[in-house]
């Protein structure tokens, strides 16, 4: 069984049972004496199967190591197939989405800066913030008063194959430094997706973390209050549910296109054009659950060979109306500027 049977370990008591909220408990079998985990010590998940409530509700993992966790209506929708998804992870390996993933890596290190430290060090020293530059703890939200030795969790909404998620939890481990206690204090990533092809993927893409099939429009299977910090990028949103399981000081990070997202190959090819994330439409959205924090946006233009423009068309929502020869003859070999832009905003809930 793949996945990473030690973060579902630490996820299990964040758990609800997606039938009827109730807690659950990891069912396992006996793990072979031994079985080595993936930072090499022996793992203590491995063992686990599935999860079940008192009243008997069960759920098995996934031989690829995701749980799959839908409510009373089941699953409505496949979400993303697997071509798109392959898409997605050709381009985003080859760095097209880099300056996004860094804005996501600082926001999360900034919000958890206090929280994951060194083993030893004060509660009060200096650590490094977002971009290697030097902030104060205190400047933390209530999050940063989390007592040592549980990590920060990061939760991933429509998480794709776990490309943010994995960069964010590099990113917040890096804030612990080379003295951390590793397992002790280290993050814990849930991604959630509808597509079992992403889900495949999300569930090898970090030790930290675990993979969630479920359905961001239905009730999240997770615990009041249990969550620091929720990301959703160019993802469905569920305003409510967000309210519900972030922990008070917790924060709310929602990336989506600006208006020139992908232009000019947009236009070129006709691919679906997505609705900007309007500040204003945003917020009103979230207003009365959410207060608006920072905003910041990623604006540049990226040189992209032909093969990664098809690629850049057919991950989105237009990769299910678009031909891939049809675009392969259209755009050809030679490389293009395509423009990158992305606006991340942030919000704390409003209690
Ligand atoms: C545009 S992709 C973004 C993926 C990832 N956040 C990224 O940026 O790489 C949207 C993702 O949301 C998933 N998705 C769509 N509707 C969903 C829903 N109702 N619940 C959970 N995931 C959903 C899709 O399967 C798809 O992988």
């Amino acid at each position: 069984m793949t996945g990473h049977p030690g973060a579902l370990e630490r996820a299990v008591p964040l758990l609800r049972c997606p039938q009827c909220t109730e807690p659950v408990a990891a069912h396992t079998n006996t793990p072979s004496p031994g079985v080595a985990g993936p930072r090499g010590a022996r793992d203590p998940g491995a063992g686990i199967t599935g999860i079940r409530c008192a009243a008997g509700h069960s759920f098995d993992r996934a031989r690829h190591g995701y749980l799959t966790l839908f409510g009373p209506r089941g699953r409505r929708f496949p979400g993303d197939t697997t071509d798109q998804i392959l898409a997605r992870e050709r381009v985003q390996g080859c760095g097209v989405f880099d300056t996004v993933a860094a804005v996501l890596t600082g926001i999360a290190r900034e919000q958890f800066v206090g929280t994951v430290r060194p083993v030893g060090t004060p509660a009060d020293s200096r650590l490094a913030g977002p971009g290697g530059s030097r902030v104060d703890s205190p400047t933390a939200g209530p999050a940063g008063s989390r007592t040592v030795g549980s990590g920060p969790v990061v939760l991933d909404v429509g998480a794709g194959t776990g490309f943010y998620l994995r960069r964010v939890l590099d990113g917040v481990r890096a804030v612990g430094g080379p003295g951390r206690a590793v397992g002790a204090q280290s993050p814990l990533g849930i991604g959630t997706e509808l597509s079992v092809a992403a889900a495949r993927r999300l569930a090898k893409t970090d030790p930290d973390a675990v993979a969630l099939v479920t359905d961001t429009w239905d009730a999240l299977p997770l615990a009041d209050e249990s969550v620091d910090l929720v990301q959703v990028v160019f993802a469905p949103r569920n305003v409510s549910e967000f309210a519900r399981i972030l922990r008070p000081g917790g924060i709310l990070v929602v990336a989506g296109p600006g208006p020139g997202h992908l232009e000019p190959l947009r236009s070129d090819v006709g691919m679906l054009t997505a609705e900007p994330d309007k500040a204003d439409r945003l917020e009103s959205g979230l207003a009365g659950s959410f207060t608006p924090g920072r905003a910041h946006v990623v604006d540049e233009s990226v040189r992209v060979s032909g093969a990664v423009a098809t690629d850049l068309a057919l991950m989105g929502p237009s990769g299910v109306h678009l031909d891939r020869g049809d675009l392969e003859r259209s755009l050809g070999s030679a490389d293009r500027e395509i423009r990158v832009h992305v606006e991340v905003r942030t919000f704390r809930p409003a209690r």
